[in-house]
């Protein structure tokens, strides 16, 4: 991590967001001084049902701006400059709720209850069987049917003087999908000066039961114009865990050493994509002391200058190299989403972890608070 962030200050002319190896949070101090810039604006997005829905827009004093909808907790659009100084949208999308209603591969959604798979959706819990929607050929994926993708949210804007959020919250009730016990989650999204999208998911259940929940932005830094695979992609993992032809892990924990799945020290996505069938869609086990907030990956494209560091509580990442965008959708601006046009690096625990006894635990309990953190922060290297 040293000598990939020494590289990258050498070759910076000069950085125009706060930038480096530290932590999220720590910067100059700017940040934390009160914003005339930082807001939150609510505009009316469609209706859901007979839902009313609301696309928020969050923007902070160096132009980034972010828009989120209660619907599904989607993160439709992210707004940054490159290194010539020109804006530009570094996630995939739609324009329009009704085609997020439609059709969409989870874009920038928050998924759960259980994010990825459950292998042919059962589980045994304190020697009870359990069954769930079956959604992905014999398999369960991202929450079934009407995952949490698919909900209307209760919303409510926060704003402080070193901050603007958005605070999400549903209750998914007992039996939903087949899951035990009623859930109640809340989301916080926040924007600072420091470049930084936090992200706190937040749940509390009154039975036991499976819970996995991450954001499933896909990024394409630069603007969807190219596949992502010129990308550099360094990931903070030596091991990973290997799946069958179902994506369902075997339950081994792999080395990714002398491998395809190797990004320890920084490789370009395309690389080495073709040696792995199907393309990734991997889990890789972080490199990390549990629930620390540490750094999981950092994505950068050499063409535009941006640059996304994630950092996690999370003990997992799925890198998912968008295999199954096959030019089928049309998203934001009228572009085309073929193969490889996105990335997911979805910070969560690992998939079929209720058969899975070798992974961490991801059972909550009553009286337990689950409470996982993922920040994006965004650099432009000039
Ligand atoms: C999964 C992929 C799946 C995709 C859906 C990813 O999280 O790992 O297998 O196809 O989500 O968009």
């Amino acid at each position: 991590m040293g000598a990939k962030c020494n590289s990258f200050l050498l070759l910076s002319i000069l950085i125009f967001f706060q930038s480096g190896c530290n932590n999220p949070g720590e910067g100059t101090g700017k940040e934390y001084q009160d914003s005339v810039k930082l807001t939150i604006m609510k505009s009316y997005f469609g209706k859901s049902g007979n839902q009313d829905v609301s696309l928020y827009t969050l923007t902070n004093d160096n132009g980034i701006v972010i828009k989120i909808t209660n619907y599904g907790g989607i993160i439709t659009s992210i707004l940054m400059p490159d290194k010539k100084g020109k804006t530009g949208d570094i996630v995939l999308g739609y324009d329009n709720l009704n085609q997020y209603i439609e059709n969409s591969p989870y874009f920038g959604a928050i998924v759960g209850r259980y994010a990825n798979r459950i292998a042919k959706g059962r589980f045994t819990l304190d020697g009870r069987i359990y069954e769930l929607a079956i959604n992905d050929g014999d398999h369960h994926l991202h929450g079934g049917i009407k995952g949490f993708d698919k909900v209307v949210w209760d919303a409510i804007e926060t704003k402080d003087s070193a901050q603007v959020g958005l605070s999400l919250s549903y209750h998914s009730k007992d039996g939903e999908e087949g899951y035990p016990g009623n859930l109640e989650v809340k989301v916080t999204y926040a924007l600072n000066n420091n470049n930084e999208l936090r992200i706190l998911i937040e749940a509390e259940t009154d039975k036991p039961t499976p819970v996995n929940l991450c954001n499933h932005t896909y990024f394409n830094l630069r603007e969807a114009d190219t596949s992502v695979l010129g990308h550099m992609l360094t990931l903070f993992a030596d091991k990973y865990t290997p799946v069958d032809e179902g994506l369902i892990p075997t339950g081994k924990i792999a080395p990714v050493s002398n491998s395809a799945m190797d990004f320890k020290t920084g490789r370009s996505v395309g690389s080495q994509i073709g040696q792995v069938k199907g393309g990734y869609d991997h889990n890789y086990v972080l490199q990390k002391n549990p629930g620390e907030l540490s750094l999981a990956a950092i994505l950068y494209d050499p063409e535009t200058g941006r640059e996304v560091k994630l950092y996690t509580t999370q003990p997992g990442l799925q890198f998912y190299s968008g295999n199954f965008l096959d030019g089928t959708i049309t998203g934001k601006g009228g572009k085309v989403y073929r193969k490889h046009y996105g990335l997911c690096l979805e910070t969560q625990h690992f998939p079929d972890s209720p058969n899975q006894p070798g992974f961490p635990n991801a059972i909550l309990r009553p009286g337990e608070k689950f409470s996982e953190e993922t920040v994006f922060q965004f650099t432009v290297i000039k």
